[in-house]
């Protein structure tokens, strides 16, 4: 079911020490302050998902998600981590085709194609970022973009599997940058990307699937792009890495 979600991408912050004082100071602010029924997913770095999954038992709207993981199943590719490892660790998702993936280590739709499979294998719920580059933005091929990207990443799957992944709208050039899209350029695509769903698959999916907006978001435009009526919360990069700022995103669904 389609649900109000905040999850923060930690990328590669914190040692571990300073990665559970973070995660528990967020969990104290949201015990006290945070109430209806969204979730919160925090995507720490890998040494950190075990007992940040262990700690988030005391908070029923947190769970844990890696950052990336591994399109084998298991095998010899030093330095890698599989899905099956990152589920034994009690985390529930997985973020999948972050840009800085795709622009750094070369991922393509292709493979991450790939990557949501085995993740959904394990039962690891993957968030699958789309988005456009500045480039492609200023040639107005955003929506070309984003149907390739939907097409060959994600939508072979089948209607039961689609609906236990969240889809990340996160326009490159808004990430890291301070700039922000305006509510109404998110609103529009994330009406496009649930149109693509509907065509699809059909109207019940698309209304049930969670698509989240991220890149520089923080506690100002949150409350604007979260009201909007296709973008279902955020996905904080920068700004989840200050807990006050981050349960303050949080709270917007509240307000
Ligand atoms: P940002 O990152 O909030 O720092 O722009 C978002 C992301 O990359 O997921």
């Amino acid at each position: 079911m389609r649900k109000k979600t905040v999850a923060a991408n930690w990328k590669m912050n914190e040692d571990y020490q300073q990665g559970i004082v973070l995660f528990s100071e967020v969990v104290a602010m949201v015990k006290e302050e945070v109430t209806g029924d969204q979730q919160i997913i925090i995507c720490p770095p890998f040494i950190n998902l075990h007992i940040l999954a262990e700690l988030s038992k005391q908070c029923s709207a947190i769970s844990i998600g890696g950052q990336n993981a591994n399109q084998s199943e298991s095998g010899a590719f030093t330095g890698e981590i599989s899905a099956k490892m990152i589920k034994s660790t009690g985390a529930e998702h997985v973020i999948l085709g972050h840009s800085e993936r795709r622009l750094y280590f070369n991922e393509t739709n292709e493979l991450i194609s790939k990557k949501i499979d085995v993740a959904l294998k394990h039962q690891l719920k993957p968030i699958y970022c789309i988005g456009e580059t500045k480039k492609e933005r200023e040639a107005n091929q955003q929506f070309d973009v984003l149907k390739k990207q939907l097409d060959e990443g994600i939508f072979h799957l089948g209607q039961e599997q689609f609906l236990s992944s969240i889809i990340a709208y996160e326009p490159v050039w808004a990430i890291g940058t301070g700039v922000t899209a305006t509510a109404a350029q998110a609103q529009e695509i994330h009406h496009f990307i649930r149109n693509q769903i509907t065509d699809r698959y059909n109207q019940e999916t698309s209304d049930n699937t969670t698509i989240l907006y991220g890149g520089s978001c923080n506690t100002k435009n949150a409350g604007e792009l979260f009201s909007q009526v296709d973008i279902d919360g955020g996905l904080i990069g920068g700004e989840s890495l200050k807990p006050r700022d981050f349960v303050d995103i949080v709270k917007t669904f509240n307000l």
